[in-house]
Parts: structure tokens; sequence; C-alpha cells
């Protein structure tokens, strides 16, 4: 069917109809152009935005139906065995593939900014030492806001691009200080001349008292995950960093409310629940008991790491990870691990079950990430942080798409108000009488 060019409301009540015109974009479900709906009385109502465009973005695309993720028009799959991360922040930033001179200077100036200011640390020394990463991550990006704020013209796009910059070195860095300050351990300064993944992990895992070589296998596996989570069209992080940043806000501190968005439970926190799931299953025995229970409607328990709102068919990243997790546990000589090998029996009974196969409920992107990071020797309360460094590149590029549009405006919801209809102010001692 051709795209239709304009949409019209009828109403029940004789009013006139309304014609909107209809959008299409380069790929996904055409668009009704509801701005004009305001002048007519009228305003939609779509709660969780099931329905809802908030903006027009060129940044990622998800085909959920046939399982496909793309980042500027490239299939994740190409970016991930062929590009390295930051070869994929300036795809994302940037809208195209750099130039081999242009990936060079990028990388040398994210890795030049990776050191953060000395005083930061003071921040960091005010919060308890059993403060979960996240919290911290939250308050000191937050924090930052104080260190950067004159530098960043945010209507300005160079300014923008120094902000996006230094965003992507520094939130690394962060990430680990996080770490080592929930560990008791002392902060390990970020090296310039490691590569983006290999940095973190130096920061996460070298101490001042034994050299530490890091992996090249175990890098290699980290900045793929990355990639895997860079960005993910309009999730309610993402969103969230938009809105903050719609008013002109700092940009440190709207990244900073992507975190705390991302650290919710529904959105950031899954993978954690699944090495939770596969602990409590404890033995490849018990799998058909807990598959029983997932399909039980009685049962609230689901199983984590299967599903996703968006895929209905396999998850791309999913399949990338799955590999990715092969890969590092043979590195590792952990293939029998336990848990993986009730991960690999689940997925097997699961994918082979009537229940699973008719709601199309595929191993989703949490189920290995987990077992990955487990691995790797990042404990759960970790994940999630990880998951914001790599997603701080997909924010801030969404955020200088939405300040770079010229026809760009402050967000604004409207409601549908079902609240007090007006009435009189009570006096206190007249109330209740
Ligand atoms: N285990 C068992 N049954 C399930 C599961 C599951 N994991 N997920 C969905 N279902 C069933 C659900 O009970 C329903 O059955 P019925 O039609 O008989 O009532 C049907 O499948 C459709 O479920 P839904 O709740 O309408 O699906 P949704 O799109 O609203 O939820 C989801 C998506 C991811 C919240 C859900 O699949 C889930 O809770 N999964 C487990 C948690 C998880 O792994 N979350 C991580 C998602 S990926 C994160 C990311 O991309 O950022």
């Amino acid at each position: 069917m051709t795209t239709p060019t304009k949409a019209i409301l009828t109403f029940d009540n004789g009013a006139a109809p309304i014609e909107l015109p209809v959008q299409a974009g380069t790929y996904g479900p055409d668009v009704i152009d509801i701005r004009a709906l305001n002048q007519h009385g009228y305003l939609t109502y779509d709660p969780g935005f099931m329905s809802t465009a908030s903006c027009t973005s060129g940044i990622s695309f998800i085909d959920g139906e046939a399982g496909v993720l793309y980042y500027r028009g490239y299939p994740i799959e190409q970016l991930v065995q062929h590009a390295d991360f930051l070869e994929v922040a300036w795809l994302l930033l940037f809208g195209e593939l750099p130039l081999p001179a242009e990936k060079a200077d990028f990388s040398q100036q994210v890795r030049r900014n990776a050191m953060l200011h000395d005083q930061i640390n003071n921040v960091f020394r005010g919060f308890r030492r059993d403060a979960h990463p996240m919290a911290v991550m939250v308050g000191v990006t937050g924090a930052m806001s104080a260190f950067y704020h004159d530098s960043s013209d945010v209507f300005d796009a160079a300014s923008r691009v120094q902000t996006a910059v230094h965003l992507i070195g520094k939130v690394p860095t962060i990430a680990a200080m996080s770490y080592k300050y929930n560990m008791g351990e002392p902060f390990v300064y970020p090296q310039y001349q490691l590569g983006y993944a290999e940095n973190f992990l130096h920061m996460m895992f070298s101490t001042p008292c034994e050299s530490y070589e890091v992996n090249p296998v175990l890098a290699r596996a980290l900045d793929r995950i990355f990639i895997l989570h860079a960005d993910h069209e309009q999730n309610a992080s993402t969103s969230t960093v938009r809105l903050a940043g719609s008013s002109g806000a700092n940009p440190y501190a709207c990244i900073a409310a992507g975190m705390a968005s991302l650290w919710g439970p529904l959105h950031g926190g899954a993978n954690e629940a699944v090495l939770k799931m596969l602990a409590e299953i404890g033995d490849v025995s018990r799998i058909p008991e807990f598959i029983e229970r997932a399909k039980d409607k009685q049962n609230p328990f689901r199983l984590m790491g299967f599903g996703h709102r968006i895929y209905k068919n396999m998850d791309p990243r999913a399949a990338f990870m799955r590999q990715t997790c092969h890969e590092v546990l043979e590195e590792l000589d952990l293939v029998d691990d336990p848990l993986f090998r009730i991960a690999l029996e689940l997925e097997r009974i699961a994918l082979q079950d009537e229940y699973f196969i008719a709601r199309k409920l595929y191993p989703n992107v949490d189920f290995y990430s987990g077992i990955v990071f487990r691995a790797l020797g990042i404990p759960p309360s970790m994940f999630t942080a990880i998951f914001a460094l790599a997603r701080t590149v997909g924010w801030v590029a969404q955020w200088n798409e939405m300040l770079a549009d010229s026809s760009h405006r402050i967000g604004r919801p409207r409601q549908h108000y079902n609240g007090a209809t007006r009435r009189d102010y009570v006096p206190e001692h007249l109330r209740g009488a």
C-alpha cells in the first residue's frame, strides 16, 4: 500500500472533520502529524508513548518484527564485526563512518579527555562507601556540570561536539572510579595510550600493587558490548536526555538524568535479574520446573532475559552477545561454568517450547550480557553502570541532533486532566465540619 498524504479525523457529534498530514520516514510506520490538533481544541492521549513518535531522528532504527537494528543505516551485525566503539561513536554523532585521519584524531581526543578534574575526587569522597555505583555515577556526572558549565554553550555546534568528546572520554573514568570507591581501592588513573575498552578494564582492575596486563580478547569483547548498547531509538533514558536537554540545560546534568532513568529495573537492570535466576535454578535438572513456572498464568515468575517489547524476532544484539559470551568463556577457560551450562540448556529448552514459540519470546541481549560481565569479574552492581557508559554515546548523539535542529522546541507534553473541578479555599478551622 502506498503512503497516504493525509488522514481525516471525523467526530460523531457533527463537528467538522480535521485533516492531518501523513509523513513517511525512511523505514517504520508512517506518521500522522497531529501538531495542528490543539488549534482545534483536542489533544492526543498516549501514556507510555506506545503510538507516539516524539521526534524525528536519523540515528538508529529498530524493526522488531524483522529483528533489525541499524545505526545510521548500518546493520549492527556489520558494525560489531568490523568497527570499534569509537568508530561507532563518531558514526552516531556525525552520521558517517570516519575517514582514517578523523578516526585517529577523534580517538586521540577522547582518550586525552579521560582524566577528571582532580577536585572531582572530593565529590566521590562525599558518598558512603557502600553506595550503589549507579547512585555515585548519577551524582558525579551531575556534579560535572559545576566543573564545565561555562564552557558548554549548547547552542553552538562546536561546543556541543567538545562536550560530547568530554563525556565519552570521562564517563568510563567515572564508572571505574565508582567501582573502586565501592571496593575501597585507590582510584586508577586512565592511560592515554590504551584503547577505549582496554583503558576501562585497566581502570577497573589494576591496582598500584601489581602490574595488570589487559587481555586483548576480553577488551575486544567489552568493546563489542559497548557497540551493542550504544543507541536504541527513543527509549526511556534517551527520551529523558532529550526532554531535559530541550530546555538548554547543562549537558552533564542531562546525561545524569538519562543515567537515573536507565538505572530503573524496567530499563537497564534485567541482566542482573538473569544471573539471580540462573543461580536460583542452580542445576540443569531444575530447568523444566522453572519453565513451567514461567508458563503458569497464576505465577508472576517470568524467564528473565526472554522477550522484548519491540523485538518479536531474535534481538540482533543477542546473537552477538551469545557469540561474545562463548568467546569470553573459552578465553577464560570457563565453558564448564555451571551458570553458563544452565543458561545454554534453558535457552535450548525454551526455544523448542510451544509457549515461547507462539509468543515470539527469544533470548534478549540481557540474557547473555550478565554471564559475560560475571566472567570478566564485573560485579552485578556495575552492570547498569557499563550500560550507561556505552549509552552515553547514544545520549550525546541524540542530544546533539535535537539541538542542531533549528525547529527544536522545549519539550512540554500536555495532559488529560481528571482532577477536581474548580472550588474555593476552605479556611483551616472550617475543614471537616
Ligand atoms: N517469560 C514468560 N512469559 C513471558 C515472558 C517471559 N520472560 N515475557 C513475556 N511473556 C508472556 C506474557 O506473559 C504474555 O503472555 P500472554 O499473552 O499469555 O498473556 C506474552 O508473553 C506477551 O507479554 P507482554 O508482557 O505483553 O510483553 P511486553 O512486550 O509487554 O514485555 C518484556 C516485554 C521484556 C517486559 C517481557 O518480555 C519481560 O518481562 N521479559 C523478562 C524481563 C527481561 O528480560 N527484560 C529485558 C528486556 S531487553 C532490555 C533492553 O532492550 O533494554
